[in-house]
């Protein structure tokens, strides 16, 4: 019987959490599903943003399912030590299970067009999988400070780590369209001088069959929303792949369409990309459909339940046609969304 360890975390992470939790139990009957504490509720709890009773019962989990962690810009959480911040909590967790290959899928389904401030030729079929890397960069080690007027933070990448995540972007084309591109910014950045020179060795290395390419990130800013049919599978470091995949989220319709998969050596960590939304939280109107996506990813990436997975990824588009969420012109708030889902999970499959 499969483990889950669910963390909700704060802000809207419950609300869409316990939407993804319905679904899972519905589609995985013979899951058990312990929920623990993360962010910033469990420091006001615990003292400390990854408590480790929740370490703990990590240990033996088969996947964790993650909603959201922070607050608002006003939030005292914002103040405290960073290592007791929400956020450090969540880089705690990532870094704990290893997990340094996130991957953010950007798709526009057939019919869903319309859910997108693109034009629909541009939106149509558009499958990008953005791979970024999740245990190095800026984000960790090197030294960091803020002193007086000056503060640091430094970028660093070892060729072990820039490979290990361009594997998973190689592998994940050999079952795509066999196309990668690289985003870096090696015309400024000895960091990105690196990450080119190792991906272009391991493909012409070990990957011949695969297309790569490079492209500055400005660049990419671009042209991935200008024209996002020209990507299939996109390699990034930490920082980039944060920000370009917030900024594709535009290309289906809203953060809340964006899913993701936190995969390493051991345990996998599934959790939307959006954050806890305090604009939003408490109301019952946010979007779950990347929670529940997530909950997908989980089934295929750490249960190996494909089959499940396409039961969940269907009924998510039926209910994003039946009954859209405010994030995306509707007026579903997260309960509708949730049951129409649940419903048509349970209608048997069309064609
Ligand atoms: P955000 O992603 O929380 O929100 C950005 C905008 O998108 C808001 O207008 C919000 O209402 C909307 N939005 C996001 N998810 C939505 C959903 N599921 N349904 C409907 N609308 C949705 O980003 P932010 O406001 O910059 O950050 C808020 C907090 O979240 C901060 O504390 C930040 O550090 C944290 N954060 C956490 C994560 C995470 O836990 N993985 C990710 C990003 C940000
Ligand atoms: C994300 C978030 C996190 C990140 C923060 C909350 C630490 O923005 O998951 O995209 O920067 O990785
Ligand atoms: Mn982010």
């Amino acid at each position: 019987m499969p483990k889950i360890v669910t963390l909700p975390g704060d802000g809207i992470g419950p609300e869409v959490t316990a939407a993804a939790v319905e679904v899972l139990r519905e589609v995985a009957p013979d899951v058990t599903i312990e929920e623990h504490a993360i962010g910033g509720g469990a420091y006001d709890t615990y003292g400390d943003p990854l408590p480790q009773r929740t370490r703990d019962a990590l240990e033996d989990a088969d996947a964790a399912l993650l909603g959201t962690v922070g607050g608002a810009h006003n939030s005292p959480w914002n103040t405290l030590p960073r290592h007791l911040r929400p956020e450090s909590g969540l880089l705690a967790l990532r870094k704990m299970l290893g997990c340094y290959a996130n991957l953010r899928p950007v798709r526009v389904q057939p019919g869903l067009e319309h859910l997108s401030p693109l034009k629909p030729e541009l939106a149509r079929g558009v499958d990008i999988l953005i791979v970024r890397e999740l245990l190095g960069g800026i984000y960790f080690d090197g030294d960091r400070k803020i002193e007086g007027d000056t503060a640091y933070n430094t970028m660093r990448y070892t060729t072990a780590e820039v490979e290990r995540v361009a594997k998973v972007a190689f592998w994940a084309a050999e079952q795509r369209k066999g196309r990668v591109t690289s985003v870096d910014k090696a015309n400024v950045l000895e960091v990105s001088e690196l990450w080119r020179r190792d991906v272009q060795a391991l493909r012409d290395r070990e990957y011949r069959s695969i297309h790569l390419n490079h492209e500055y990130v400005d660049s990419v800013a671009m042209l991935i929303v200008a024209n996002p049919g020209r990507y299939d599978v996109i390699v990034t470091e930490n920082l980039f792949g944060d920000i370009l995949s917030d900024l594709a989220a535009v290309i289906p319709g809203s953060l809340g369409l964006m899913p993701s998969a936190s995969l390493g050596d051991g345990t996998g960590l599934f959790e939307p990309i959006h954050g806890s939304a305090p604009d939003i939280s408490g109301q019952g109107i946010a979007n779950p459909a990347a929670a529940i996506m997530s909950v997908g990813m989980m089934l295929r990436h750490g249960l190996q339940r494909g089959d499940a997975a396409n039961v969940v990824d269907r009924a998510v588009a039926l209910a994003l046609r039946e009954h859209p969420t405010r994030d995306l012109g509707g007026r579903a708030d997260t309960r509708t969304f949730t049951r129409t889902v649940l419903d048509a999970m349970g209608t048997p499959a069309v064609g």
